[in-house]
């Protein structure tokens, strides 16, 4: 499929299932046509979709298929550029025995794992993206979390430091990436009902001044708001989508 000049492209990773595919859904509504990735396959109703240009399977844990999807989604941009790129995919693995992975637990080679994916990867696709962003003075957006703010019960050690590095991450581009015309950004779910959440964490709900879970789609909105060219004073900022449960 064709992307003509005046046609907004984004870049979501982890775009089969949860916030990601909620993602997808939101920027096609919109018009916006999205290069997608994740080691499976989208839903068939995502394929469907005319606005969808291509998806890639890659595991993006992998230095050398985050190489090869950069350069097939910069190709498929062109000379076009790009306006957008989502980081969303991450993991949140338990321990041997589905305790959280935590401090005194836990292979290192395990955090090394989480740390890649979670946060090497969304660095080196936006250096990888960095100058086809430049082209339409585009956005990032990183997913992390509000386990890189808080001790959580559930979230394990490795995803809430790597999710801590990502909101730091996010202060450095956006000082950097301001230089090529980018805006950076985080948006922090906090409680979503998605995959990566397991039934304990209906427990949590009391601690939520909303007093329910989010939706995929709430926090699927605030990423498009960041992206859209209406918040183009908006760079370094990271966006709490908790329900309230931050502020305690
Ligand atoms: N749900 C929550 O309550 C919550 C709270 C705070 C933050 N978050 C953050 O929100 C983001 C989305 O989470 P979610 O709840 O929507 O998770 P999810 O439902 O588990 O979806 C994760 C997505 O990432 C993809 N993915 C996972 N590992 C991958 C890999 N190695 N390579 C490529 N793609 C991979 C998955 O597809 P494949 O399996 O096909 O690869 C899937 O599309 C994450 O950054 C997460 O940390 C979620």
């Amino acid at each position: 499929m064709s992307i003509s000049e005046n046609q907004m492209v984004v870049v979501v990773t982890g775009a089969t299932r949860g916030i990601g595919l909620a993602a997808v859904h939101r920027f096609t509504r919109d018009g916006w046509k999205v290069i997608s990735c994740s080691r499976g396959k989208p839903p068939p109703a995502f394929i469907k979709n005319p606005l969808w240009i291509e998806h890639f399977e890659a595991d993006l844990s992998v230095r050398e298929e985050v190489a090869d999807f950069t350069k097939k989604a910069v190709a498929l941009v062109g000379k076009t550029g790009l306006n957008a790129l989502v980081n969303n995919a991450a993991e949140s693995p338990k321990a041997e025995y589905h305790e959280r992975l935590g401090c005194l637990n836990g292979d290192l080679d395990a955090w090394r794992e989480v740390f890649e994916l979670n946060f090497f990867t969304p660095l080196l696709l936006s250096r990888g993206f960095a100058s086809a962003l430049h082209k339409q003075l585009g956005a990032i957006v990183n997913v992390t979390s509000i386990a890189a703010h808080a001790i959580h019960p559930f979230a394990g050690s490795a995803y809430s430091t790597s999710k801590s590095a990502l909101s730091s991450l996010t202060r450095e581009m956006a000082n950097e990436f301001a230089e090529l015309g980018i805006r950076v950004n985080a948006v922090a779910p906090g409680e979503v009902r998605t995959q990566m959440i397991g039934p304990e964490y209906d427990a949590l709900i009391p601690r939520i001044p909303l007093n329910r879970m989010g939706t995929a789609e709430e926090v699927a909105a605030v990423i498009y708001q960041l992206c859209n060219n209406e918040f183009s004073y908006v760079t370094g900022s990271e966006i709490f989508v908790t329900g309230g449960q931050h502020l305690f």
